[in-house]
């Protein structure tokens, strides 16, 4: 029986995405997020704004034990020792002294060393580095891989997903062996879905903007949304979505709009790489 991970416990329905904040304004915009209620915040070594997050955890007021901090290894540090390096690095940066959830950011197929970075992951796990691993942008071919090699499977798969590439496929496969999905971009990084008739229905009706609607859905679906939001009004909005109850007719009708070429920027993880 392959042992399963577990999570650092049950994760919020909610997370706060943080690419591109950084520096001091993007400490104050996520120490924002969590007076705000997020207690779950999205980062990666290659959003150089490990150093805000931490900042940001600090400054909060929120204790630390209530947040969990994730990040996620690059591309170029895929090798055991420097893998192993980039987690210690990115709890110097953060200046905690450990981080709740590390993630492979990328698969990178054709570097061929997916796995001897998880192995890195689960050693990184047993020295306290961090509590719980995962993967992001993972296909089930490449999941099915580390759970053979390792026994070990991700806590958490992290995916592009909005109601125009809803991936029906990835969320079953994620479902049917306990790992959570995470959706990155889940409001298509506020792009023309924000502005699409149907979903724009749906919110007139129910008396919301388009991004609840969208974000009500992922959390209806299971899934756990990380949009990243600047101002606070919209970071409350985000976060006060997951509340907001569909009807089964409103999630039928938003079923429709998934296309298969629905992706924001054509980052299949087959072939797209990323260093
Ligand atoms: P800003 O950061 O200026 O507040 P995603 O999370 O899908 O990547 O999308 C992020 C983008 O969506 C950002 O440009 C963000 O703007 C914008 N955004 C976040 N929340 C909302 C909202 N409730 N309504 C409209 N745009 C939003």
């Amino acid at each position: 029986m392959p042992e399963t991970t577990p999570t650092t416990g049950p994760l919020p329905r909610i997370g706060f995405g943080t690419a591109a904040l950084k520096g001091r304004h993007g400490a104050e915009t996520i120490a924002e997020a969590l007076r705000t209620g997020y207690r779950l915040i999205d980062s990666a070594f290659n959003y150089e704004n490990e150093g805000a997050v931490g900042a940001a955890v600090r400054s909060s007021g929120v204790p630390r034990d209530e947040v969990i901090v994730t990040s996620k290894l690059p591309g170029r540090h895929h090798a055991h020792a420097a893998a192993l390096e980039s987690v210690e690095e990115s709890v110097y940066r953060t200046g905690l002294d450990h981080l709740d959830l590390y993630l492979i950011h990328w698969p990178n197929p054709s570097q061929e060393r997916y796995v001897e970075a998880w192995e890195a992951l689960i050693e990184a796990r047993e020295r306290g580095l961090v509590r719980a691993i995962g993967v992001s942008n993972f296909l089930p071919e490449h999941i099915d891989r580390l759970v053979e090699a390792t026994g070990v499977t991700p806590a958490v798969n992290q995916v592009e997903l909005h109601p125009y590439f809803p991936q029906d496929e990835q969320r079953a496969y994620d479902a049917s062996r306990g790992i959570v999905t995470e959706a990155w971009s889940p409001i298509g990084r506020a792009n023309e879905m924000l502005r699409d008739p149907l979903l724009t229905r749906i919110a007139e009706g129910h008396g919301v903007s388009v991004a609840e609607v969208i974000l009500a859905w992922h959390a209806r679906l299971g899934v756990l949304p990380l949009p990243k939001a600047t101002a606070s009004e919209r970071q409350r909005q985000n976060l006060a979505a997951i509340d907001l109850e569909l009807t089964d007719a409103d999630v039928e009708a938003i079923a429709s709009l998934a296309r298969p070429d629905g992706r924001t920027h054509d980052q299949d993880p087959a072939v797209y790489e990323e260093f």
